[in-house]
């Protein structure tokens, strides 16, 4: 059966009809696709389509041209035998072109059609639903002389008139848009804009995100203390001054100092001005902190133990107290070719008790406070506090007027805690092996002197400072001017040893000979006086046990009329 497209469809449709309908809503049934053949022979006018009218019809009538004068031809070359079968064919050929072409047909019987002469093959696809459909049928005359555009290549509709058998046979495929296509849609130029804003909003946030994790992890790291409550910005600020830094140090965190990249940040910005003193160790520098003195006690890099020990010591739990030097930070710096090691602390301008006592005497009330203070010093050094911001009792084993330091008050402070041990009371053991001797043998107690300490029991290195502690007493209260009347300033057993005594000097005059400094006797004319040398006397037994207690000597001193509540 031969079916036409007029014969399916009304091809005079308006344009203006067809441009009102979605081809993306179109309905999809097997009997509105005659109807969405119509869309697709009235699309939107384009200059491509309206030009291959006239194209169509020449390429058909060129084509029955070529075919007859290829018949022609052929029979102009066959031999006579064969020329009434040749013309035959030749017939054949002729009446097969002018009857019309057959054509692949999806809705005629056997899935063909055949045209008129000079009709023409149609195939078409277009998207309906999102889904592409094809329609493949005959063409005749009548409507390739009326308005149908054979080619189009749309997005949504593609079509395509042929003039060979079958040759609508192949799938029409609607190609993605291409770049240089005319015409963005809404929704393509919404992307457009919206796509690249969009992931320019989303690589600002990440940079502000990234910048600010960046600084949480600096804050973070700054942070070397996980007790730490404030940080070391905060520390640093710079309108902080040392007594601030002091007091933060002693109301915040773990009360055992500055964090410690707040110490090497003061330690680095510290600039030295003279040297003040040498001891074991190195030597002790007045240096400059935002306009401020500090003392710097700097190390040779072979006493880095000693350093690292008296740096630990002074930032034992609680040890910070008025009558202790106040430590403030411990840094070691490398400079290439060797470590420098720096202690800083509170800087007196009296210098040591030493020096003082070498220089000053004292009056009455000025020795009172004192004594007063360098006792109250080691009663917090020896005492034990339970808690858990509790402090280990710790013996000093090298007290001296020259590890006393007199601020500007007249008070007193012990300093270079290097030697000093703590007490572990769990286990009733010091915090380092220790060796029997250490400290300045002129103060030694006897017990160390001869060896005869009890080494394992903490008492025993308590005792012993009671004992040097007795000795500094002697130096001070030589100095006292009571009515005028003072003595020189001496180191105990100057008469009695030589000025760099061996142990085995301080051993005879200690141990064997039990001598003791002398106490002259115009000290009995002032109370303060008469207290100050039973005191000393009561300090310097040679039973470690008879001696008293940095606690009673401190009750004792405290109750001496004379003394004064002390402001800084
Ligand atoms: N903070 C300070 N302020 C003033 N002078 C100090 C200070 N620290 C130490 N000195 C002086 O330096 C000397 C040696 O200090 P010290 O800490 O005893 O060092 P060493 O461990 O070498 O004996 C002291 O005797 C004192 O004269
Ligand atoms: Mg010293």
């Amino acid at each position: 059966m031969r079916k036409t497209r007029s014969a399916q469809t009304p091809i005079h449709m308006s344009s203006s009809e067809v441009r009102g309908a979605n081809p993306l809503t179109l309905p999809s049934t097997e009997a509105e696709r005659r109807s969405r053949r119509v869309f697709a022979l009235f699309p939107l006018r384009s200059v491509t389509a309206s030009v291959s009218v006239g194209a169509v019809r020449g390429t058909r009538v060129n084509e029955v041209r070529r075919r007859r004068q290829g018949a022609d031809a052929a029979l102009a070359m066959a031999r006579p035998g064969q020329r009434s079968v040749q013309a035959a064919l030749i017939v054949l050929c002729v009446a097969q072109l002018t009857a019309g072409l057959r054509c692949a047909c999806q809705l005629c019987a056997n899935r063909t059609c055949e045209t008129a002469a000079d009709g023409a093959c149609w195939n078409s696809v277009m998207l309906v639903d999102g889904k592409e459909e094809t329609d493949r049928s005959c063409l005749s005359p009548a409507e390739m002389k009326g308005q149908v555009f054979c080619y189009s290549s749309r997005n949504v509709s593609k079509r395509s008139c042929c003039f060979t058998d079958f040759c609508n046979n192949e799938t029409l495929r609607l190609h993605p848009v291409s770049p240089e296509e005319p015409g963005w849609s809404r929704l393509q130029l919404a992307l457009l804009i919206l796509v690249p804003s969009c992931l320019l909003c989303v690589g600002v946030l990440a940079g502000v995100l990234l910048v600010q994790g960046h600084r949480c992890a600096y804050a973070r790291a700054c942070k070397q203390d996980p007790e730490e409550p404030l940080d070391d910005q905060v520390l640093m600020s710079p309108d902080k001054c040392l007594k601030d830094l002091i007091y933060d140090m002693s109301t915040s965190g773990s009360g055992s100092g500055l964090p410690l990249l707040v110490q090497r940040t003061i330690a680095r910005t510290i600039v030295l001005q003279e040297t003040i003193g040498k001891g074991r160790f190195g030597e002790v520098w007045r240096g400059k902190w935002r306009g401020e003195d500090v003392a710097v006690k700097i190390f040779s890099s072979r006493d880095e133990r000693s350093w690292f020990r008296e740096a630990e010591i002074y930032q034992t739990i609680m040890l910070r107290h008025d009558n202790i030097l106040g430590f403030i930070a411990a840094d070691n710096k490398d400079n290439g070719s060797w470590t420098q090691l720096w202690l800083v602390s509170e800087y007196h301008e009296h210098g040591s008790l030493y020096d003082y006592l070498n220089r000053y005497t004292v009056s009455v009330e000025g020795m009172v406070v004192l004594a007063l203070s360098i006792a109250s010093g080691l009663a917090h050094l020896h005492m034990e506090i339970i808690g858990t911001q509790g402090k280990p009792a710790i013996a000093h084993r090298d007290l001296k007027s020259k590890n006393i330091l007199v601020k500007k008050n007249g008070t007193a402070v012990i300093a270079d805690l290097g030697l000093a041990v703590k007490h572990d009371s769990t286990t009733n053991t010091v915090d380092i092996p220790s060796n029997h001797r250490v400290g300045t043998k002129r103060y030694m107690a006897p017990e160390i002197l001869d060896e005869t300490i009890n080494m394992n029991s903490f008492e025993s290195f308590k005792r012993a400072d009671i004992y040097s502690l007795g000795l500094v007493f002697w130096e001070l209260a030589r100095r006292c001017s009571v009515r005028g009347l003072h003595e020189d300033f001496q180191l105990p057993y100057y008469d009695l040893v030589p000025s760099d005594p061996s142990v085995e000097d301080m051993r005879k005059v200690v141990c064997d000979q039990k001598l003791r400094p002398s106490v002259p006797n115009q000290w009995q004319s002032s109370e303060a006086m008469r207290v100050m040398g039973k005191l000393m006397r009561e300090c310097w037994y040679a039973n470690p046990a008879a001696r008293l207690t940095a606690l009673r000597v401190k009750k004792t001193a405290s109750q001496l009329p004379v003394v004064r509540d002390v402001k800084d």
